[in-house]
């Protein structure tokens, strides 16, 4: 059996767990899953287990984090999986988000299909947290409660541009990163201003107010890596180029051009702009020498191929 799964990247960003195991966020968060970045998973059932991602065995720490997501339908790990990113891996570019939603879905499939909806949404967090919201398509939201529910946006009238600064694994795992922002004093006044945002980012999207979400997107990113740079020891994940990169943005907005920025667990800049001005806005991403992946949004989360 083949699934798919979309990658998706947060607007309001999801920092911190109120709860580790069954994973819940402190906060809510709002994504937008996009069409061609994405998991295909095959699952063979099997009398022993075999994992392979883009043809190479995971590393022993991925290898249980896997292991113990798979057990969650299979004790007796009776399977064989092969999974491949269509983008970089662990690179900040939400392949884990991918690749847990495709897995979640082909090991319910194969071995639990009578699982209701809300335990295996929850089953599918455990394994990344932003796993849960690759299960559906277009704008989602992950609630404090664990559910995920599409939100009302016109999605077929943007595009995300993922400029690649890197394709090299993170230095440190998100999960590490969050766990120790969560032990800060400032952590319950960032769960209080991310709740206000996820509210007014939601009414932003209903009616379709391109500066205010680009706004709230940028504040919630900058936020989460204000969190993270509260951790003098730990090195930030924008780098030079990453804010470089932000600054000519905020420029070229400033003259006229709407698009705006997010970055995630790692150095690449991702840019949210309105198909109506792409043929503006790739041409000007293009002149910075990095790739430049540009991705409708998708319109499908999870789902069986074959
Ligand atoms: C920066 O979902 O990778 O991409 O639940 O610990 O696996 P775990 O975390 P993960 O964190 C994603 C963090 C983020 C923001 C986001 O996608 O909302």
């Amino acid at each position: 059996m083949t699934v798919n799964a979309p990658v998706n990247i947060a607007l309001i960003k999801y920092w911190g767990k109120a709860q580790v195991h069954p994973v819940r966020p402190s906060t809510p968060s709002i994504s937008l899953s996009l069409k061609g970045l994405d998991t295909t998973t095959k699952l063979t059932p099997a009398d022993d287990f075999s994992f392979t991602l883009n043809g190479e065995p995971p590393s022993d720490e991925s290898l249980d984090r896997l292991v113990r997501f798979i057990r969650q339908y299979t004790k007796d790990l009776n399977v064989h999986v092969e999974s491949v990113n269509a983008g970089p891996t662990a690179a900040g570019v939400a392949s884990s988000a991918s690749g847990y939603a495709a897995l979640s879905l082909g090991l319910k499939t194969m071995f639990d299909t009578h699982l209701d909806w809300a335990a295996f949404v929850e089953k599918t967090a455990n394994g990344s947290g932003s796993a849960a919201r690759s299960l559906l398509g277009g704008a989602v939201l992950w609630d404090e409660d664990g559910t995920i529910t599409p939100v009302e946006f016109n999605h077929a009238n943007y595009q995300m541009a993922i400029l690649l600064l890197s394709r090299s694994p993170k230095q440190m795992s998100s999960r590490e990163k969050m766990a120790a922002s969560t032990k800060l004093p400032e952590f319950a006044r960032w769960q209080v201003r991310n709740r206000l945002r996820s509210t007014r980012m939601m009414e932003a999207m209903a009616r379709d107010d391109f500066s205010t979400i680009g706004a709230l997107m940028e504040a919630s990113t900058l936020d989460m890596h204000a969190l993270t740079a509260l951790d003098p020891f730990s090195p930030p994940y924008l780098t030079k180029e990453s804010i470089h990169l932000w600054h000519a943005v905020r420029e070229a907005r400033a003259k006229g051009l709407a698009m705006y920025v997010t970055a995630d667990a790692g150095p690449n800049i991702k840019v949210l702009f309105k198909k109506a001005d792409h043929d503006r806005v790739v041409p000007f991403l293009k002149t910075f020498t990095h790739p430049v992946l540009v991705h409708d949004i998708a319109d499908e989360g999870a789902h069986v191929c074959a």
